[in-house]
């Protein structure tokens, strides 16, 4: 254990393809451990008198918050900046936001339009640079998820995980996570919203040398057929409000329905990063019914994010 907080002090987490496979496992575990001891009263103050600063470019509930409340639970404090009220916002370089930031504070937590742009900073600060969401990836998200599905399934490995909507920042990195953990993938998307070709085939080394597998189609039944877990997320994410109106028509076979989910085992668990388009990528009675546990893994959140706060920044 201390040996992997050695490894892991310090590190940027960008995307979890920067992670071998033992560290995601690490942080799942070291998750599993915070959120005991924070069910049963005791205090975790890993980062006493820390501060993460927390860029946001677009939107958000659930990251904002959770990473904030996270930071209070170690101990420390999250610094809410949204861009538009940063230099940056009019113009200062990317390169001396990284180095005047790394003078006051110990972490970085960004939401950022361009990975990129993520990228770059990560480059130039001194201190570990958490990604909250780019056009890319959304790593924190997927370590919540892994989480979410150790709790209720008890195990990973060997568990089908269907991911059904846009090969979008989320799929991404759920399929990532999925790999490590050696889950039996399968993503359907219609064409044109497929995941990025050079990020699959990553996800289908990784999967394979991990005893799992990768599938695609564009076909969302055969997708769904005895999966253990079926995934989505919205047809239209932050930015691409203009396509909509054509999404809403290119996606309508890919809601998750009732007659969807009848090919997913019985116990089959609904998930969704949210926010959610009730009765666009979901129907109601999938997200509001017995199968689905979308609070229980936006909760999750918290605990998984203080994992991967409390082993960088330690
Ligand atoms: N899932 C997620 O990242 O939610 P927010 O956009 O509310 O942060
Ligand atoms: N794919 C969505 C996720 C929101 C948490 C978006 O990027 O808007």
């Amino acid at each position: 254990m201390d040996e992997m907080l050695t490894q892991l002090k310090g590190k940027d987490f960008l995307t979890l393809l920067d992670f071998s496979s033992e560290e995601v496992q690490f942080l799942l575990d070291y998750a599993v451990e915070l959120k005991e001891k924070f069910q049963q009263g005791e205090e975790t103050h890993l980062l006493k008198g820390k501060t993460l600063a927390m860029i946001f470019e677009k939107h958000s509930t659930r990251t904002r918050i959770s990473f904030e409340v996270g930071m209070t639970h170690l101990g420390g404090n999250g610094m809410f900046l949204h861009s538009r009220d940063l230099q940056i916002g009019r113009g200062e370089t990317v390169h001396d936001t990284a180095k005047v930031l790394s003078e006051f504070v110990d972490g970085i937590m960004i939401r950022a339009n361009s990975h990129e742009m993520v990228e770059e900073l990560a480059e130039h600060a001194s201190i570990p640079v958490i990604n909250g969401l780019t056009d890319v990836y959304h790593p924190a998200q997927a370590m919540a998820d892994l989480l979410t599905i150790l709790e209720v399934k008890g195990s990973l490995k060997g568990l089908k995980l269907a991911y059904v909507g846009d090969g979008n920042n989320v799929a991404h990195s759920l399929m990532i996570a999925g790999a490590h953990m050696g889950m039996e993938l399968t993503v359907a998307t219609p064409k044109g919203y497929e995941f990025d070709e050079a990020i699959g085939q990553k996800v289908k080394a990784l999967a394979e040398k991990n005893g799992g597998s990768f599938m695609t189609t564009y076909d969302a039944t055969e997708a769904v057929q005895q999966a253990d877990a079926i995934y989505t997320d919205v047809w239209t994410s932050m930015g691409q409000e203009e396509e909509s109106a054509q999404r809403l028509i290119d996606f309508k076979d890919y809601q998750i329905n009732d007659a969807l989910v009848s090919h997913a085992k019985d116990d089959y668990m609904f998930l969704h990063c949210l926010p959610a388009h009730r009765e666009e990528e979901v129907a109601t009675s999938v997200i509001d019914g017995p199968n689905s546990y979308v609070f229980h893994q936006a909760g999750n959140r918290l605990h998984a994010q203080k994992a991967i706060l409390a082993a960088l920044m330690q």
